[in-house]
Formats: structure tokens, sequence, C-alpha cells
């Protein structure tokens, strides 16, 4: 389905059982990637490369040696369920994250402590509960324009990406947001949920509210009035 909006945007809206759902997906992931790298890290936050395949096969060594010391520790992760005996045994406190339709057993462990912050995302990327569901993509006159990628469980989504085509004019992810909204509730969504390092500002704007903030200033992006820095945060909107 492609309508026209105004300003000569047109919108696109395919599901899985259409021809070009992955293509799309594609598309909006590439550009995404693309908009990510504009993004720095706080380099005050140490964030150590974690080895999935070495993870997976040894989740109590991983801990062992992941947690040395006693500095402050937070562990984001879809491994909750996996992780919780092995992290309050040694301190931490967990609190899930309250996602419709994120992956499962998603939640995060914190250590307090002294010194430099410790940040590790131990995120199943392929979990088959996120695979993408609905994909929108924007266009215009130069071709691809942005676009959005949700997963969707239970009358609830789950926002994994959305990305605007640098330079766009003011408000093209808005009205790209005004779009996802009115596809979604149209098929029954009431609840949309996602966690953001770049744009809680832009999702505020949306309407959504932040449920849990769990770095403080973890990433950055030059702005003509200097560095604007950007919690990680995890929002949702009843719709
Ligand atoms: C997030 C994104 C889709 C928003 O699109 P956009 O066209 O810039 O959004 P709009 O112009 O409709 O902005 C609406 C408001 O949000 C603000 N905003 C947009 N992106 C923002 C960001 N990354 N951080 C803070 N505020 C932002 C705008 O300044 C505007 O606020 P204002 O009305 O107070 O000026 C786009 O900036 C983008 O592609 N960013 C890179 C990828 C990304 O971070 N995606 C979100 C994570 S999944």
């Amino acid at each position: 389905m492609v309508s026209p909006g105004t300003n000569s945007l047109m919108f696109e809206i395919l599901t899985p059982d259409q021809t070009g759902f992955f293509r799309a997906c594609e598309k909006v992931a590439q550009l995404f990637a693309q908009r990510e790298a504009e993004f720095g890290f706080n380099p005050e936050i140490d964030r150590p490369a974690v080895s999935m395949p070495e993870f997976l096969a040894d989740q109590a060594g991983w801990v062992s040696s992941a947690i040395s010391g006693d500095g402050p520790v937070t562990i984001l992760t879809t491994w909750s369920d996996k992780l919780a005996p092995i992290l309050r045994e040694r301190g931490f406190a967990f609190r899930p994250i309250a996602w419709h339709a994120g992956p499962f057993n998603s939640g995060i462990f914190r250590r307090e402590g002294a010194g430099r912050e410790r940040y590790f995302e131990l995120v199943n990327e392929e979990a088959p509960e996120i695979a993408p569901a609905h994909v929108l993509t924007i266009h215009d006159a130069h071709g691809f324009a942005g676009g959005a990628i949700s997963a969707l469980r239970d009358n609830a989504a789950w926002l994994a990406v959305m990305c605007v085509r640098p330079g766009m004019p003011a408000g093209t992810g808005s009205r790209l947001w005004e779009a996802l909204v009115r596809d979604i509730a149209a098929r029954g969504i009431g609840r949309l949920d996602l966690g953001t390092q770049t744009a809680e500002r832009f999702y505020q704007h949306c309407g959504m509210q932040v449920t849990d903030r769990v770095i403080p200033r973890l990433r950055w992006r030059t702005a003509p009035d200097g560095k604007v820095w950007n919690d990680l945060v995890m929002m949702g909107i009843d719709l």
C-alpha cells in the first residue's frame, strides 16, 4: 500500500507476507546504522566488548570476569532468566523492563559502587519474538527517505528502529511517527514500547513517557550550539 502524503512524501507499509518486506527492512536498518554513527559514546563510561559465543557458552564464567572489582556496573539484557541466579548472589539489584512486545526476559541488573561506570549490553537481536512484523517506509522525489520497523505481539508493538534520511525537512520524523501510530492503531495495537539512546526528546515530543532511565549521558551528538547528551531510556505510550 502506498499512499501520497502532503509535501510529496509517500508512505508505504508492508507486513512479512508482502513482496518487498525484507528489502524495506534492510533499507531502514542500513539508514539507521548510518545515522547512529553520528552519535558518540561517553568516554567516561566503560563499555567492554562482549563476545556473545563466550557469554552463551559459560554465563557464570563470563560474569566472574566482567564484574570484577567493586565499581558501579549496569547490565541490560534479554537473558535475565539465566543471569538472575548468578548476579543476585553477587549483590546485583534487578528490575524488569516492561516491554509488552519486546524481547522476552528483558531487564536491568545494577550494582552501585564508586569509580568508573561500566555498562554491558547483552541483547539477543535475533530473538524470534522480535522478528520484524511491520515496516513503514517514506519516499520523496529523491527516493527512500526513512522508515520504522516494529515487532508486534498481543495487541502491542515494539519499535526496533526509526530514522529519517539526513537533511530531511524538520517535522519529517513526526510525520513518520503519526503514520506509524495511525496504522498500528487501526490494526488494534494499543501499546507501543521502545528503548533509545539517541532520541528521547523526539519521542517525548511524540507523547511517549520514560519508563526507566537506564544510563544518563551515554551518547552525544554535535548540534549547532554544542554537544547534546542523550540518556539510555526505556519509553512507552498507550495509543
Ligand atoms: C529521531 C528522528 C527519526 C526524528 O526525525 P526528525 O525529522 O528529526 O523529527 P522532527 O523534525 O519531527 O522533530 C520533532 C522534535 O524532536 C526533536 N528531535 C528530533 N530528533 C531528535 C534527537 N535525536 N534528539 C533530540 N531531539 C530530537 C526535534 O528537534 C523536534 O523538537 P522541537 O519541536 O522542540 O524542535 C531523526 O532525527 C533520526 O533519524 N535520527 C537518527 C536515528 C535515531 O536516533 N532514531 C531514533 C532511535 S530508534
